[in-house]
């Protein structure tokens, strides 16, 4: 059975893929990702160091294959991200001399730069991660202390959002971040959400990334993480869903044991039958990635296996995703 098809009543299935994976668009990859999800997200092509490596110099030839590819299969784009403190060029933020630059500077880089990727693709990638990992709860007023604020402040965050906005006024805007079903993180987001809300910034949605593991987070911390945001009045996705072996730093396995497997598998439905609880908000679940041989847990945090995904990287079905096709 088609995943996408399992859940055509409850929300869009998507995977992140990267752009080898459609090197031959009509391989095993490209027609398994065609099967299962009808939405596709950039795992690394679209972020500031792809899209604008050096200012005003723009380069869109990994992006536009990805999003043709989309497109061509009659599938939804999410877009990912325009204002991340990672994978961003040193130049956003200083001048020539090294220093940092003022914060007029800044919005304005910021600003040609939505204008210029989400001009590329306004009526073609129809949601967009806006802000990404904005939150710290023991960063100041809940914020991350990037350069972004640094220079810029919450003020940043704001200009994002609106920039977005007249860049593409029908596209979905979402801020993204992990582990917000962590009570403080959780709870510094949706004040940020509630002060953008009360000053009319145009957001669509709040994007959960969910870079879990077999030992955590708890399907309550889950639950009440939805239900919280549930009163925002605005869509929720699970944006970058994966599921580690590993509960620690340090572990590495060989190989991966038949009741692992198993454990994870009904991990995965576990997690499921929560986002379908909510699927009244829920518009979307994304996985980061569709199968093992495929998966930025390979070199993250460490170098190690891991089997986070619903495919085995000879791209065959796990238990994983026969927990999923077949719901209880
Ligand atoms: C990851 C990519 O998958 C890797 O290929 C890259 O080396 C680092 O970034 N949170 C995010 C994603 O928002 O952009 C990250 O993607 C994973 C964590």
């Amino acid at each position: 059975p088609s995943l996408k098809d399992v859940y055509a009543n409850d929300f869009k299935i998507g995977s992140a893929l990267l752009v080898s994976e459609i090197a031959d668009p009509s391989g095993p990859d490209a027609q398994l990702l065609e099967k299962h999800f009808n939405m596709l997200t950039a795992g690394n092509e679209l972020k500031w160091d792809a899209t604008e490596p050096k200012e005003g110099q723009f380069d869109f030839t990994r992006a536009d294959k990805i999003v043709k590819f989309a497109l061509d299969h009659g599938m939804d784009f999410r877009g990912h991200t325009l204002a991340w403190h990672s994978q961003t060029p040193d130049w956003v933020f200083h001048d020539n001399k090294g220093n940092l630059v003022s914060k007029e500077v800044l919005l304005q880089r910021l600003k040609k730069h939505i204008d210029t990727v989400m001009g590329r693709y306004k009526g073609k990638i129809g949601t967009w991660d806006v802000v990404n990992e904005v939150i710290d709860p023991a960063g100041p007023n809940g914020l991350r202390n990037s350069l972004w604020y640094q220079i810029a402040g919450e003020e940043f965050i704001e200009k994002a959002f609106i920039y977005a906005h007249e860049a593409d006024p029908n596209a979905k805007l979402f801020i993204n971040d992990y582990n917000t079903e962590e009570p403080a993180k959780r709870d510094a987001l949706y004040a940020l959400i509630k002060r953008l809300q009360a000053k009319g910034i145009p957001i669509d949605g709040v994007g959960h990334q969910m870079h879990i593991s077999t030992s955590y987070p708890s399907t309550a911390a889950v639950d009440a993480m939805f239900s919280k945001f549930a009163d925002l009045g605005i869509q929720q996705e699970v944006t970058e869903l994966d599921m580690s072996v590993y509960s620690n730093d340090t572990d590495s396995w060989q190989t991966f044991p038949e009741d692992q497997q198993i454990r994870q598998a009904y991990r995965y439905r576990d997690m499921m039958n929560v986002f379908l609880k909510h699927r009244d908000q829920i518009t979307a679940v994304i996985f980061w990635g569709k199968d093992d041989g495929n998966t930025w847990l390979t070199t993250f945090p460490t170098v190690r296996n891991n089997w986070p995904l619903l495919f085995d990287a000879q791209l065959q079905a796990k238990y994983a995703y026969w927990a999923l096709v077949d719901p209880s």
